[in-house]
């Protein structure tokens, strides 16, 4: 008797169909080294150091500590003196990783040359160097939905001051400053609006997050979740003085034809384009 795979076609097809999408999404995974982080393995190599293990550097280089870095790079070496990272040292056998060399690799070579491109570790370009002590965050990198930092396209800079007195700039003064950051890439979202939506001065981070979800658009949540943190009133299911119940039902409170412009709008009070 024939096998009875071979009698369904359905079968087969619903099969190969399963192989084929198990085939792409491998080629998917999330963690997966990306391009970018292949050319970086290929030059860290040829440095002769061990690649995304320790703080990796030029072969041969030794640690010459932070006072030799600030003959030439003043502006760095005072902003850094005030900053997150110049609080702590790094535990470990290895405690000469210390100060500019804890991200920048140790420094003798770049120092003996006179400085120049190419011989230290610079974080822009090799995120890795963050990822050494923050492992949390390569994993957060490899959500679904990220910012593309591991790809190359931007940097931890972008958002973080690694120099500055504080490597989250914002917490000095207050969350909105976060949105400051946002808006250099995302000027859509800045406004202004005629019809502004509160929940933004919390921050962007109320809503999203930054460094990756399993959510589209980098949601704290997928679903009225998302909003119900605030608008849950005593009144509940009634929200801002109209019933919801229905509504709620029928899908996100940000779903079509209903609060579309979540982050402000020049149309309608209750955030609609
Ligand atoms: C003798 C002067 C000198 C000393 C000492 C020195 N540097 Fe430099 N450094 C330079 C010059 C010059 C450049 C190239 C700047 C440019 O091209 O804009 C540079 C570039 C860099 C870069 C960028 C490298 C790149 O490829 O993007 C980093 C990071 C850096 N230095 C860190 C350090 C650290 C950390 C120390 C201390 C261990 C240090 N430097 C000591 C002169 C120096
Ligand atoms: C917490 C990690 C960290 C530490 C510690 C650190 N840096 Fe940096 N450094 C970075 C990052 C990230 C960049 C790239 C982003 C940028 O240019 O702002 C960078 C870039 C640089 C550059 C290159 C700027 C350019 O023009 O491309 C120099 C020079 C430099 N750092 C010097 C230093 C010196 C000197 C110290 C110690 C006083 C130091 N860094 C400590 C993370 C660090
Ligand atoms: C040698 C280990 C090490 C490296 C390398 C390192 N960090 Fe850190 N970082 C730490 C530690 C430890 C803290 C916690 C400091 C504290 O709580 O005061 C910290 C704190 C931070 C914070 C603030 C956390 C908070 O709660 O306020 C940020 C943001 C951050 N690091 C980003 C970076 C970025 C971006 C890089 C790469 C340019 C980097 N770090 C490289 C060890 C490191
Ligand atoms: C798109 C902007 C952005 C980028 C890119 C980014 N961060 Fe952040 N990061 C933030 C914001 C915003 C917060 C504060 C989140 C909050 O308060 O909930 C934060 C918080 C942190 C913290 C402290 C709180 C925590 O989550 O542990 C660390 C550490 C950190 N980031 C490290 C990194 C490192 C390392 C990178 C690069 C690999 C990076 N970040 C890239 C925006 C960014
Ligand atoms: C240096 C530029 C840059 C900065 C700064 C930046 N982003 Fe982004 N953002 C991007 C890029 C690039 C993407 C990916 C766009 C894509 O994949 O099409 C993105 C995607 C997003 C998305 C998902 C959009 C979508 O359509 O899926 C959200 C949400 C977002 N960013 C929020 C933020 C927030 C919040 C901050 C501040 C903490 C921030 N971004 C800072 C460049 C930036
Ligand atoms: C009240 C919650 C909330 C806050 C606060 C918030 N967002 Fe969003 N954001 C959303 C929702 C919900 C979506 C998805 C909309 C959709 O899927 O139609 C979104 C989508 C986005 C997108 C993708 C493009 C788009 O409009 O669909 C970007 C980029 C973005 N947000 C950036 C930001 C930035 C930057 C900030 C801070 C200034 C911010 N968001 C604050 C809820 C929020
Ligand atoms: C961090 C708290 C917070 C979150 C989260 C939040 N909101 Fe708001 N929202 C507010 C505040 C505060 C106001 C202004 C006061 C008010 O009208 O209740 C507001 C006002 C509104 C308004 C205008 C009021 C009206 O009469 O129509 C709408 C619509 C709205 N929010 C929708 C949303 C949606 C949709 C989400 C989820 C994507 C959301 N909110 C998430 C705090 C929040």
């Amino acid at each position: 008797m024939q096998p009875r795979l071979y009698r369904y076609p359905v079968t087969v097809l619903f099969f190969a169909a399963l192989m084929f999408s198990t085939v792409c999404f491998a080629a998917e995974t999330p963690g997966a080294e990306t391009k970018k982080e292949k050319k970086l393995t290929e030059k860290v190599k040829s440095w002769g150091a061990v690649p995304w293990e320790g703080i990796h550097s030029m072969k041969g280089a030794e640690y010459v500590g932070s006072e030799a870095c600030a003959v030439c790079h003043e502006k760095q070496a005072l902003e850094f003196k005030h900053s997150t990272h110049a609080r702590i040292s790094v535990p470990g056998d290895d405690v000469k990783a210390q100060g500019c060399e804890m991200c920048h690799g140790p420094g003798s070579i770049h120092v003996d040359n006179g400085g120049g491109r190419g011989t230290m570790v610079n974080p822009k370009e090799n995120v890795s160097a963050c990822f050494t002590c923050h492992m949390d965050k390569k994993a957060e990198f490899s959500l679904p939905h990220h910012h593309p930092v591991r790809e190359g396209k931007m940097s931890c800079s972008d958002c973080h001051k690694a120099h500055g007195e504080e490597v989250r700039p914002w917490s000095a003064t207050s969350l909105e400053n976060i949105n400051e950051a946002c808006f250099h890439c995302h000027k859509e979202q800045r406004g202004p609006f005629v019809w502004e939506h509160e929940a933004l001065r919390e921050g962007c981070a109320t809503c999203h997050k930054v460094h990756g979800s399993v959510n589209d658009k980098m949601l704290m949540a997928r679903d009225n979740n998302l909003c119900l943190r605030c608008h849950t009133q005593v009144n509940f299911p009634s929200i801002g003085g109209s019933g919801h119940a229905g509504r709620l039902a029928s899908g996100p409170c940000f779903s079509a034809g209903c609060h579309t412009a979540v982050h402000g709008s020049n149309f309608d009070e209750h955030l609609r384009y």
